[in-house]
């Protein structure tokens, strides 16, 4: 098979950047370091592949990549990529489903019980020397366990995430999703546990409101002011998808005028957060800097399917994950 050209758009590790060099010539360069865009730009004209992830490919630059053939994402979600332009242009986009769905759960879960826990607040408490007698009701937390569970997107990961709440913290769960779901059938060990509701009914009835769907243009902005105002005085926001999902005004209004009680962030409409955002500083949000996926196990892993995606199309083989 002739040897073709990969542009690698972010850091891989050096185990996959073997696998692609055996077989193409590799050019890696990350657009979002200043001093490499350069290499990127002069790459784009030539490659026939690209592997990254936290960039946005829009049409532009599909433009300066004639020759492309495929992309192959480090991660699940593809709103980074105009997909009508590629499915117009036949460049196949490949992603990593499955490996990272309990990973990210987990991920979720433990931002769930930090927020109403207060755990970073009450570990900064005692950090910063604070920790003289016991604390008192102002810096009480909400318990978790047998709350109401709002989830906000029932696939792979909102299903795991049910499945932590439901099994492991004895909470009613209850979700809202495009598409009608057969409990039964798609997650048998929640049927009887999880109930698919109309959105406006899971905000109005959740003690917790978890999000993780993708985002689309029917999801852009789909937490607003109306939304909020819906949700249980002192109900819980957590927030694992992507942040342009979220109105962050409305949000940091719902926080300050509303009666929303805290919110656990894991993605922002801008990344990484600007310095200047309220959100970075607020007292009852905990930001976590877009990690959901971020553990050696699971970025390797995402790693090793995304690379193998890669050199199955380029070999004109069917890739494990190609997206639809
Ligand atoms: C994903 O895989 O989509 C993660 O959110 C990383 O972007």
């Amino acid at each position: 098979m002739a040897r073709k050209n990969v542009l690698v758009f972010r850091e891989l590790p050096p185990e996959q950047l073997d696998r692609i060099a055996a077989a193409h010539d590799v050019t890696v360069a990350n657009p979002r370091v200043a001093d490499q865009r350069e290499a990127f730009e002069r790459a784009l004209p030539w490659a026939d592949g690209m592997i990254g992830s936290s960039f946005s490919i829009d049409q532009s630059v599909l433009d300066r990549a004639p020759r492309l053939k495929v992309i192959s994402s480090v991660s699940v979600g593809v709103d980074n990529y105009p997909l009508a332009a590629l499915r117009a242009r036949g460049i196949t986009l490949c992603h990593t489903p499955g490996v990272l769905t309990e990973t990210t759960a987990d991920t979720i879960f433990a931002l769930l019980m930090a927020t109403c826990r207060r755990v970073v607040e009450l570990a900064n408490h005692v950090r910063e020397g604070h920790w003289t007698r016991n604390i008192g009701e102002e810096l009480f937390g909400t318990d978790v366990h047998g709350k109401t569970l709002g989830i906000l997107g029932f696939g792979r990961i909102g299903q795991a995430v049910a499945r932590r709440g439901a099994l492991g913290f004895g909470m009613p769960v209850i979700f809202h999703n495009r598409s009608q779901v057969d409990v039964v059938q798609a997650a048998p060990d929640l049927a009887g546990r999880a109930q698919q509701l109309p959105l406006d009914d899971v905000l109005k009835r959740a003690d917790i409101v978890v999000l993780v769907l993708p985002l689309s243009e029917q999801t852009r902005g789909l937490m607003d002011a109306r939304a909020f105002g819906l949700m249980k005085p002192n109900a819980v926001f957590i927030n694992g998808a992507r942040g342009a999902i979220v109105s962050e005004p409305d949000l940091l209004a719902a926080l300050d005028h509303g009666t929303l009680q805290a919110a656990g962030l894991d993605v922002f409409a801008t990344e990484p957060l600007p310095q200047s955002s309220p959100l970075r500083t607020h007292p009852r949000v905990t930001p976590l800097p877009h990690v959901g996926s971020a553990t050696h196990e699971t970025r390797h892993a995402m790693a090793t399917l995304a690379t193998s995606n890669l050199l199955q199309v380029l070999a004109g083989e069917m890739p494990a994950a190609v997206y639809r």
